[in-house]
């Protein structure tokens, strides 16, 4: 595990690790989730109070109990309060319908609390075997967790297309990367990878590589380089020791990182840490597992891997240390473990091995300890906000709703756009260029963006010119939204459709 963590947002916590009083008690609010949740939060709990944890914690509500009692959100106002009041959460997992109904409030509370940062260490644990055993696995991936698809603005555009908004912002990637530097530098770690898809999306993501490379020079003892995700995919499987600190965007976080923990034994023994300027949230990486709920079976690993993160942050990792040394010595030892973990002994139930880690304590460290914790201060994060010397609107992407040839919609917006000052450059059908026709595309769906620019070069598209172009056009088509061509400074700031010159 890496020792290093976030910064205490508690006062309480500037005291000696592992040196909390009764009278200092930091508090924790609990959340004990949905599924597994109550188990592993009862095991968890039991270990941090046995190796001497000064915790107040405070059990509160949150997941599918809360959606049944109709609260809509899935956190009730006096669980958010006791958040913002305490700063800090050990929560369970909490259970989201698919596809359907209610959001996720997993992303509910990141996004309330701007936790933006989702902290993932991937680290090889004693007695733990996979293929990759051995190969020296030591990475922490640190995943941009409130912008990117994950914010979930997501639009039916016609009954037969569905539109979900990437939004990027130059502060969400600054705080990220400034975020995965000062923690390599805190951990001695030697090297940043950036792992985006810029050579698709050169907007979005490109704008994540950009502003990496900008901030790479600042940091000269950390070596820094870029990824492109897939390459990184593979990379994580043929070569993972390579991997040292990963940054990336939030939906491709998400997906490395579980692979990340497949490495290492997978979701059950894998924690993270979701962090913001006010509130850290700790977690294990698993969901609510419905299909071992309630029967004994559930391995509280990840869950006490994240409480270990969890005391470093509030001061305590004196505490997270033994836990751990008690963690790793069950786990080498072998002979007390849930039945995803064990091999050569019968399995126990969760709480045999909480049992198991209890009696630990007192006994002496595994092979491979745990390293001291190291404390690290909340990484400033300047404002970043461009302002341009040249803005120009040269042209607007009208998204519009057809079911006729493309031809023809082609024909009936120039007629009737004819005195207006923008001409029909192209029209695309998700993203690729269909008029003019370079090559006849089949399959094409009901929306299609009709791209105007500027009759005279050098012209600027006012609010007045759009606005009386939408009236026009919805006299031939129904539109669905529309899109600003703007360039900054001479740069465009808009995407060409492929096909398009
Ligand atoms: P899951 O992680 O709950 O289960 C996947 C498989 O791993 C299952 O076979 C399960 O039995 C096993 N597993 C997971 N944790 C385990 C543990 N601690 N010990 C032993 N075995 C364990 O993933 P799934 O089934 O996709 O999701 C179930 C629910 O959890 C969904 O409602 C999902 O939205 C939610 N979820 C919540 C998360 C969170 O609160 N952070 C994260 C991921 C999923």
């Amino acid at each position: 595990m890496p020792d290093s963590i976030i910064p205490p947002t508690d006062p309480a916590a500037q005291r000696p690790a592992g040196m909390g009083t009764q009278a200092a008690r930091t508090p924790v609010v609990l959340l004990p989730g949905d599924g597994i949740g109550p188990e592993v939060t009862a095991a968890t709990r039991r270990i941090c109070d046995a190796a001497g944890a000064a915790i107040d914690w405070r059990a509160a509500e949150a997941g599918a109990a809360c959606f049944a009692k109709g609260i809509a959100t899935g956190v009730p106002r006096a669980t958010l309060d006791l958040v913002a009041e305490a700063g800090v959460v050990l929560k369970a997992p909490l259970e989201t319908a698919v596809g359907y109904g209610g959001k996720s409030v997993n992303v509910t509370l990141r996004n309330l609390f701007e936790m933006y940062g989702n902290l993932r260490p991937v680290k090889e644990l004693p007695g733990v075997k996979t293929p990759f055993s051995g190969r020296g696995i030591d990475m922490l991936i640190v995943r941009e967790n409130i912008e990117d698809l994950y914010a979930g603005i997501e639009h039916m555009q016609t009954p037969n297309v569905a539109q979900s908004l990437k939004l990027m912002s130059v502060q969400g990637c600054d705080r990220i990367l400034r975020l995965a530097f000062t923690l390599a530098q805190a951990e001695g770690r030697k090297r940043v990878t950036c792992v985006t898809k810029a050579n698709i999306m050169k907007l979005t993501e490109g704008m994540m590589k950009r502003r990496f490379e900008a901030m790479a020079p600042q940091y000269p003892g950390i070596a820094a380089d870029h990824l492109i995700v897939d390459n990184c995919a593979h990379q994580m499987v043929i070569r993972p020791e390579r991997l040292d600190v990963i940054v990336t965007s939030n939906l491709f976080g998400d997906i490395l990182s579980d692979l990340a923990a497949g490495l290492v034994g997978g979701l059950g023994v894998a924690p993270s840490a979701n962090v913001g300027a006010r509130v850290a949230m700790f977690e294990a990486v698993h969901g609510s597992a419905p299909d071992i709920a309630g029967k004994g079976l559930a391995n509280p690993t990840a869950l006490l891997l994240a409480a270990c993160m969890m005391l470093r942050h509030i001061g305590q990792g004196a505490i997270a240390q033994r836990i751990e040394k008690a963690l790793f010595r069950t786990l080498e030892a072998g002979t007390a473990l849930t039945a995803d973990l064990a091999r050569a002994h019968p399995p126990v139930s969760t709480g045999a091995f909480t049992d198991a880690v209890i009696a630990a304590l007192e006994l002496a460290p595994p092979a491979q300890a745990p390293v001291a914790a190291a404390k690290l201060a909340t990484p400033a994060v300047p404002a970043a906000t461009i302002v341009p010397e040249k803005r120009e609107v040269i042209g607007v992407d009208v998204f519009v709703e057809s079911r006729g040839p493309v031809r023809q919609l082609a024909e009936a917006v120039e007629q009737t756009i004819g005195d207006t000052p923008f001409v029909l450059k192209m029209i695309s059908n998700r993203g690729a260029q269909a008029w003019p026709a370079t090559v006849e595309l089949e399959d094409m769906v009901d929306h299609w963006r009709c791209r105007f620019v500027m009759k005279k070069p050098g012209a600027w598209a006012t609010e007045g010119h759009i606005l009386a172009l939408l009236q026009r056009v919805s006299l031939v088509t129904s539109w669905i939204h529309i899109e600003k061509l703007q360039r900054f400074d001479g740069e465009d700031g808009f995407s060409k459709a492929q096909g398009e010159a």
